[in-house]
């Protein structure tokens, strides 16, 4: 099971937000960090079909995100950078069934689920609330159980750590470390990749390092000049 990239880029319009990038991942924790606009957002979303390549292709577990999209999508959960985007529904219950419905689930099924993955997460006692009026770590965590309830084998988290306190942040990288998918984190939090088995750095539309944690966080401090 595994991401392959082979000779996948991505144009918008003149601008190119990927160049040409070939290589496989299939590691369980893989981190993704760089400056501003280097692209770490349009790679990732090319894993699950949101951007779809220009030229080229990606290939996830044996899916083609362009001729197979519906079922990377199912592959390939994505929580946002501002996960309140993706909160559909008023009330945090409904919105966690909401995922699970057209899937040919009885009611109870998916009551079922949807109160195992609340209890899993130890939100059971967010249940009624308005997802509106949750906390930013809150959010996190619910959004992150909307998605796990589908049932992909990766997750892809765009910047699951900013803008929380030291508390949210600390539970959310601890439940980011339980989750059993493959797991690919973009973060500007660089304590939350830094145990990862892998680590990517990309700069201006390029993968500029790849490899071991500390040795990427480097480089990353030394291009940053900082
Ligand atoms: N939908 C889009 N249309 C036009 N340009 C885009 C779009 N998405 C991203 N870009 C541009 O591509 C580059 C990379 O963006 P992005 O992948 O979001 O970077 P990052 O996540 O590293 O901040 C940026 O210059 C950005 O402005
Ligand atoms: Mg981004």
């Amino acid at each position: 099971m595994a991401i392959q990239f082979t000779d996948c880029s991505v144009r918008f319009g003149q601008k190119v937000a990927l160049h040409p990038l070939t290589l496989s991942l299939s590691e369980q924790r893989i981190g993704i960090i760089g400056l501003n606009g280097s692209g770490k957002t349009t790679f990732a979303r090319l894993i699950n079909g949101l951007v779809k390549p220009s030229d080229g292709r990606v290939i996830v577990n044996g899916l083609d995100t362009v001729a197979d999209d519906k079922a990377v999508l199912g592959q390939a959960g994505f929580i946002f950078q501002n996960p309140q985007h993706q909160l559909i529904m008023p009330i945090v219950r409904e919105d966690i069934a909401f995922g699970l419905k057209n899937r040919g689930l009885s009611g109870a099924e998916i009551e079922a689920k949807t109160d195992a993955v609340l209890a899993r997460f130890a939100v059971s006692h967010l249940a009624k609330r308005r997802v509106h009026e949750l906390s930013g770590g809150e959010t996190q965590l619910i959004a992150i159980a909307s998605v796990v309830v589908t049932g992909p084998k990766i997750l892809i988290l765009d910047e699951p750590t900013n803008q929380l306190d030291l508390k949210n942040r600390r539970l959310v990288a601890s439940t980011i470390d339980g989750l059993e998918q493959q797991v690919l984190v973009i973060s500007h939090d660089l304590g939350l990749v830094e145990d990862f088995d892998r680590v990517l750095l990309f700069h201006e539309g390029r993968l500029i390092a790849d490899g071991p944690a500390e040795q990427t966080i480097r480089r990353y401090h030394e291009e940053a000049g900082c």
